[in-house]
């Protein structure tokens, strides 16, 4: 079965628009935990708009599911995984302005950074996922880099419709099945709902899809652990 990294960034997003303690992003880990998730994805960006220092800290510490740390290439936020060493770091373009990670890394553009980073996490022992998009040169240049996994981002397959929606799951069939040729594990995310996750999730070798706004749209209405449930549900059904 696939399997279900949840992330928690919304969680900080509400705590940080009172300014307060509440909700806690550590404890939506641990609620996560028990509807079944896999993983925590936390990403910490440079403005440091949801996630905070001290919450990676806590999760990394007391959380007992794996932590995937989302983060830009940068000096700073390489040094801040090297010293929490997380389970796995995921290397996301990010710019201030944008409201969520808008594209994949242009890995084959930025191939010298893509590379330190990927090299000084790696030394670390942390595993290193590249967010890309379904593209073959940029699988081809992440596996170059060294990292062990890739996440297809699936934003373009999941903000289209009818034909253009298979066009694009076409493209992320064909992705994975590359990235798998060249050693790469291959995880995807982004945009997936309640609706469209089925068909990611019977991609062939898919190893992990991470998913943070529609389980947490459905969990101020259902409570968080049901909302994990049922997205676990869609994943066990998902036949490949
Ligand atoms: N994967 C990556 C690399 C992301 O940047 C995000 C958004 O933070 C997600 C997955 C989750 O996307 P969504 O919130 O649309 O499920």
């Amino acid at each position: 079965m696939v399997r279900l990294g949840v992330n928690i960034d919304h969680v900080a997003t509400l705590r940080n628009a009172r300014g307060g303690m509440e909700p806690e992003p550590l404890t939506a880990a641990a609620v996560a935990e028990l509807g079944g998730a896999d993983g925590i994805t936390i990403h910490l960006r440079e403005d440091r708009r949801h996630i905070k220092d001290d919450d990676v800290a806590q999760i990394r510490k007391i959380s007992r599911l794996p932590l995937n740390l989302e983060m830009a290439c940068s000096r700073e936020i390489v040094q801040i995984a090297c010293n929490t060493l997380p389970n796995s770091c995921t290397l996301v373009p990010e710019r201030r302005e944008e409201l969520t990670t808008e594209g994949g890394l242009d890995v084959a553009g930025h191939f010298d950074s893509v590379k330190w980073a990927v090299s000084t996490l790696i030394d670390k022992g942390i595993k290193v996922s590249l967010f890309i998009d379904p593209e073959e040169r940029q699988i081809e240049y992440a596996a170059k880099t060294g990292a062990q996994f890739i996440e297809l981002h699936t934003g373009a397959y999941a903000n289209a419709t009818g034909d253009l929606q298979k066009e694009e799951l076409n493209k992320l069939y064909i992705a994975a099945a590359f990235a798998q040729d060249a050693g790469l594990i291959v995880n995807a995310g982004h945009g997936l709902n309640y609706q469209n996750t089925t068909d990611v999730a019977q991609i062939h070798g898919i190893y992990e899809l991470n998913i943070g706004h529609s389980i947490m749209s459905r969990a101020i209405f259902t409570g968080l652990q049901r909302a994990v449930e049922d997205m676990k549900q869609i994943l066990a059904r998902a036949n490949r």
